[in-house]
C-alpha cells in the first residue's frame, strides 16, 4: 500500500469516503494503528494529559513532541503522520513558527503540522505554506486557550459564535491549509462548514458530517479514565487488562507459581 498523502485527503473528500484518523504517540501504538490501515496519525499535544500525566496541554514542549513523533514515525509505513504544534511554538513569531514546525519534518519524519487558532494564525499558515510545510487548521475547541475559553466548552452554540466559525475556516482555507480540525461543535455547523469548505474536515466531537473523524487513541482503548468526554466511544478497556495482568504475575510471583518448570532453564 503506498503512503498516505495530504493529495488523498482531498481526493477522500472528492469521492466522499471518509477519512481515519487517531493519536498515537510511540512506536508499539503507531504500529498498530498503521497496520489498521487507519490513514493519518497525529501526534497530539494530548500527550501531555494522557502519556504525561499533566493537567492540561500547555506545558508540552517542541523537544517533547519531536521525541515522540520521531518514535511514532519509525513505526509507520502507510499512514501519514502530523506534528502537533505545542503551545507557544508559533504564538510569538512568524519566523518561530516556521523554524519549529521545519523540525517535525526534518528531524521527525513528519509530513504534516496541525496548529491551533483561525484569523490570529492565518500569517503563520500563509507562511508554512510558502515554505512547503503541509498545515492541518484546528478550530472550535482549542485546548491551548483553555484558560480565555474557561475550560473545555462546546463553541459556536449562538448564531454569533456559530457564525465566527464559519468565518474562520473559510480564511484558514484561504491561507493554505491542506484540512481542518473541528472541535466540540455543533454538528449541524460542522455539516455547514464541510460542505462550504473544498478541503477536508476532520471531526473531533463535531457530529458525523465531517469528512473524516479522529480520536485520541488512549481515550478509544480505556486507557484514559481522568474523565472521559460525551464524544469519545470506548473500543476497548485496556486499563482493565492490563491492571488484572499486573494483578496475576504478582499473585503467581507472591505464590511461587512463577516462574515454573517451563520458564526456567535446566
Ligand atoms: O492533541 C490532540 O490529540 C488533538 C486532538 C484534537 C485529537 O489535537
Amino acid at each position: 500500500m503506498p503512503r498516505i498523502t495530504i493529495h488523498d485527503f482531498l481526493s477522500k473528500k472528492q469521492q466522499g469516503a471518509k477519512i481515519t484518523m487517531l493519536t498515537a504517540y510511540d512506536y508499539p501504538f503507531a504500529q498498530i494503528v498503521d497496520e489498521a490501515g487507519i490513514d493519518c496519525i497525529l501526534v497530539g499535544d494530548s500527550l501531555g494529559m494522557v502519556v504525561q500525566g499533566l493537567e492540561n496541554t500547555l506545558p508540552v514542549t517542541m523537544d517533547e513532541m519531536i521525541y515522540h513523533t520521531r518514535l511514532v514515525s519509525r513505526a509507520v509505513k502507510n499512514a501519514l503522520v502530523i506534528g502537533d504544534m505545542p503551545f507557544m511554538s508559533y504564538q510569538a513569531s512568524v519566523e518561530e513558527a516556521v523554524r519549529n514546525a521545519g523540525r517535525f519534518l526534518k528531524e521527525a519524519g513528519a509530513s504534516a503540522i496541525k496548529l491551533e487558532g483561525g484569523a490570529e494564525v492565518s500569517g503563520v499558515i500563509q507562511a508554512l505554506t510558502r515554505s512547503d510545510i503541509p498545515v492541518m487548521a484546528h478550530i472550535g475547541l482549542t485546548p491551548q486557550s483553555i484558560h480565555r475559553m474557561g475550560g473545555y466548552k462546546v463553541q459556536g452554540k449562538t448564531d454569533d459564535a456559530a457564525r465566527k466559525l464559519l468565518e474562520e475556516a473559510h480564511i484558514v482555507e484561504d491561507s493554505g491549509a491542506f484540512s481542518l480540525l473541528l472541535e466540540a461543535i455543533p454538528a449541524d455547523l460542522a455539516k455547514k462548514i464541510s460542505g462550504e469548505l473544498s478541503i477536508p474536515t476532520i471531526g473531533i466531537g463535531a457530529g458525523p458530517y465531517c469528512d473524516g473523524q479522529v480520536l485520541v487513541l488512549h481515550d478509544v482503548l480505556g486507557m484514559f479514565d481522568r474523565f472521559v468526554p460525551k464524544f469519545v466511544k470506548r473500543y476497548a478497556n485496556l486499563k482493565a487488562d492490563a491492571l488484572a495482568a499486573v494483578r496475576a504475575y504478582k499473585a503467581d510471583v507472591e505464590r511461587g507459581t512463577f516462574p515454573s518448570d517451563k520458564e526456567s532453564f535446566k
